[in-house]
């Protein structure tokens, strides 16, 4: 009986943990494309994505406060970390925002992957589940279109990328536990 209960606090928390991650996460996708629409405005490619990313982070947000989690204290970093990621790379060119769209999308679905493998067999996260599966085909969807936009061709694409991707996983990272 009392290694169910500690069962059921330690799945808790992990479960409490990936929605913490994935709020933050959404909230700094969503501060990304505000950035890059602050230089690219009518742009419909970034637009659509961007109301897109608004959709994942209502759920995410909807679901932190059903079930009473904490919100990563990061916020505010995210906030202004993804803001002006956003807004420099767009600033250098179309094909650069597209770039930086490629890396931390492709981060963001391994995450998902990872998530969607974790509670495979949990009958009880069947919504959750979903949510993250379908969340997680949008985010391959959004970084198929930067390839088609031409994301490759950004000047200096693979350094861009690698170093995007790594302050991605770091903030992953990070808002897992802060
Ligand atoms: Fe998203
Ligand atoms: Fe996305």
């Amino acid at each position: 009986m009392k290694s169910t209960l500690t069962n059921n606090k330690a799945k808790k928390k992990i479960i409490a943990d990936m929605i913490r991650v994935n709020q933050a996460g959404e909230f700094g996708a969503q501060k990304i494309y505000e950035g890059q629409l602050e230089v690219f405005k009518d742009d419909k490619i970034i637009q659509k994505m961007a109301s897109q990313e608004k959709i994942h982070l209502d759920t995410f947000n909807k679901i932190l406060i059903e079930r009473g989690i904490r919100p990563t204290a990061l916020s505010p970093l995210w906030s202004v970390g993804g803001y002006l990621l956003g807004l420099t790379t767009a600033l250098i060119d179309r094909k650069a925002a597209m770039a930086c769209t490629v890396a931390v999308e492709e981060v963001i679905e391994e995450h998902y992957k990872e998530q969607q493998n974790n509670l495979k067999h949990d009958n009880t996260e069947k919504e959750l589940i979903k949510i993250i599966k379908k969340f997680r085909e949008e985010e391959i969807e959004h970084k198929n279109t930067a390839l088609e936009h031409n994301a490759q061709d950004a000047k200096g694409y693979y350094l861009m990328t690698k170093g995007i991707k790594k302050i991605t996983k770091l903030a992953i990272f990070l808002s897992k536990k802060i």
